[in-house]
């Protein structure tokens, strides 16, 4: 760990921690539709799992989109141009990124933004080692917000937003509008943006990528009980609940769900939540575009497309647009 991330690290440890949160976790299972936030998902057994799903075979998103990059990050990093920041929109896996930094005409810095300190520490540590050309300042922000960008010893020629994995279908269509606005602003007036959006598709494709058969996307799902059981107390039993996925071709989305597989009572943080038999607990949407609807949604923010690259089964694409 370099210095400067561990002192950033120290002064700002706000990884979600489920018991700062619990309010908001009783008002979700409260609700008539129960639900429960994503960002629980991601501790350490989550992320492990999440790693794992993105090696399914099922599990097309992660791997298309790497293909994809790497078929085509020459014309991509033609249309970006020399000295570039990237700015990365939340820091996971870092063999995109570094597919990008290597690929790019001498990248002048990599800025990761990221509300888990943990994630960001280890992202921004790792890529400062491996490319000691490039600046890297991680900042630590909700990247649903305006933030401040830092300054860097170089002045990048342009910033070039960077958010793949289609993180952009875990927001509500209006939600995705608003976050490609604060892209626009982060990107300043004559930068870009790079994204990843899954593709509508034939429904049993879907269907099977988030319906593993080894079951790791159960895993996964189910691990959001286990962490309410150990951070709130609460005595979910795993067993008497199980996993859904279920894709709503109307409204272009995956619902992931919880389903109470008897009528049960449970307590969490002092309370009783009543399960009826069959109930479930929304925990996630991964909304799907088509390619024409995603330009609109980047349009109508203020963006202009220049190209965009689907893989030859048309199951997944990128984007790459200009600020208009
Ligand atoms: N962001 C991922 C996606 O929408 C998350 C994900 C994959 C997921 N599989 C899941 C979330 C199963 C909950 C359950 O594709």
């Amino acid at each position: 760990m370099t210095g400067l991330s561990a002192a950033l690290a120290m002064a700002n440890d706000a990884t979600p921690d489920v018991g700062d949160d619990h309010a908001q976790i009783l008002e979700g299972l409260g609700a008539r539709q129960k639900w429960i936030s994503p960002k629980y998902f991601y501790d350490e057994r989550g992320s492990e799992l999440f790693d794992a799903i993105c090696r399914l075979p099922e599990y097309y998103p992660t791997r298309v989109e790497l293909a994809l990059m790497n078929r085509h990050i020459g014309e991509i990093a033609h249309l970006v141009g020399p000295r570039a920041s990237v700015i990365e929109f939340g820091a996971g896996s870092n063999l995109k990124v570094r597919k990008l930094l290597d690929g790019l005409d001498q990248p002048a810095a990599y800025v990761p933004v990221e509300i888990s300190a943990d994630y960001l520490v280890k992202q921004a540590d790792e890529l400062a080692r491996d490319y000691p050309h490039v600046h890297v300042q991680p900042v630590f922000a909700d990247f649903t917000r305006p933030f401040d960008l830092p300054a860097h010893p170089v002045t990048p020629e342009r910033n070039l937003i960077f958010f793949p994995g289609s993180t952009i279908g875990n927001f509500a269509r209006p939600q995705a509008a608003d976050l490609l606005e604060v892209m626009k602003l982060e990107a300043c007036a004559s930068g870009a943006l790079l994204i990843g959006v899954d593709l509508r598709k034939n429904p049993a494709i879907l269907h099977a990528a988030y319906n593993d058969s080894q079951g790791v996307t159960a895993a996964f799902n189910l691990n959001v009980l286990r962490r309410l059981n150990r951070e709130l107390g609460a005595n979910f039993a795993l067993e008497q609940f199980r996993h859904e996925a279920i894709y709503d071709e109307n409204e272009g989305r995956i619902e992931m769900r919880l389903v109470s597989t008897l009528a049960q009572t449970v307590a969490i943080a002092g309370e009783r939540i009543v399960f009826g038999e069959g109930e479930h607990i929304i925990t996630e949407y991964s909304h799907k575009y088509s390619v024409e609807e995603f330009i609109v949604l980047a349009e109508g923010a203020g963006f202009t497309t220049e190209k965009t690259w689907v893989d030859e089964n048309a199951l997944f694409s990128i984007h790459f647009l200009a600020v208009a």
